[in-house]
């Protein structure tokens, strides 16, 4: 089988991480730039893991070049990303690499449905990311936030601190090393609820965008982490009242070694990444 070949934006933090699992996944790595430019040499696809003003630069460059493209770097926004990418590349964008991350941000749907059935459940997000991260919240708490309001309707926006009514009250913290740590909580008068999500290390971000440039090869279109995810982690919400595995037919490998054509986004899942 020959090696897909990947190139690299960005070798700070989240660029080395991937380099080095690279190596350990046996995926040749044709290069690595930082702010100094594009190296000419052609890859499979190219792994965004840099700054949110670069992003626009870089995805000229995979529209230019015919190269796919998966974005991993947070904070920037660009109109009609959908359109521009039509038909021509494939590129994902995730703002969170974790297949654990998408587990929960359906379980963070599932949640908003829960406080959807009583107004005195409140719904509420925490996250905390290493003192020099730019962008807050986290590209994932936006995700997050969003479906946990997608789950339910009377939360319309999230907002920093004091919430109104519609609001969705999400705190940030931006102090020492930690990788990133996520809380979704549910808060009633006489209970909570919390599920949280903390990296102890860069690896599953790094294992993820692997994963995702393994699985967006060849393909066309603007994809998320979530239809990357979605054949694993749809089966396990299936048959709830009757326990057990997962049920039949469910891909139970890991989903690291997707196959190419498994994917199929949750019609009611939560619109994740694509909109960081
Ligand atoms: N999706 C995920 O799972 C995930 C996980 C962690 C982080 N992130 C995101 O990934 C991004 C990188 O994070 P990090 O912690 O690795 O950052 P970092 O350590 O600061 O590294 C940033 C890299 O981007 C390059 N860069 C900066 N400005 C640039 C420009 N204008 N043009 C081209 N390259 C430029 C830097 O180049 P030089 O080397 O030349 O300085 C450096 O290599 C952030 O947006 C972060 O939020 C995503």
């Amino acid at each position: 089988m020959t090696k897909l070949r990947i190139g690299l934006f960005g070798r700070g933090r989240l660029g080395t991480a991937i380099a080095s699992e690279a190596v350990e996944a046996g995926t040749k790595l044709a290069w690595q730039a930082g702010r100094e430019g594009i190296p000419p040499a052609p890859v499979d696809v190219a792994i965004d893991a840099s700054a949110r003003e670069a992003v626009e630069a870089h995805l000229a460059w995979a529209l230019d070049t015919g190269t796919d493209l998966v974005i991993g770097t947070t904070g920037w926004s660009l109109p009609e990303l959908e359109s521009r990418v039509a038909g021509r590349i494939g590129v994902l964008v995730a703002a969170n690499f974790s297949l654990t991350v998408a587990l929960m941000a359906r379980l963070a749907l599932v949640l908003g449905r829960f406080a959807a059935l009583d107004p005195a459940r409140d719904p509420y997000l925490l996250e905390h990311h290493h003192r020099l991260k730019l962008d807050a919240p986290s590209g994932t708490a936006k995700s997050l936030a969003a479906a946990l309001m997608a789950g339910c309707p009377r939360k319309t926006e999230w907002t920093l601190g004091s919430a109104e009514p519609h609001q969705l009250s999400l705190g940030v913290l931006r102090a020492g090393a930690e990788f990133g740590t996520h809380t979704v909580g549910l808060d009633a008068p006489a209970e909570v609820l919390e599920l949280t999500h903390r990296a102890r290390s860069r690896t599953p971000f790094a294992q993820g965008a692997l994963a995702a440039a393994r699985w967006l090869q060849g393909r066309k279109g603007l994809f998320s982490m979530d239809d990357l995810a979605a054949d694993l982690l749809d089966p396990l919400f299936t048959n709830l009242n009757e326990g057990g595995p997962p049920a039949r037919g469910a891909r139970s490998a890991s989903p690291l070694v997707l196959p190419p054509g498994a994917s199929a986004p949750s019609p009611d899942a939560p619109s994740l990444g694509g909109k960081p």
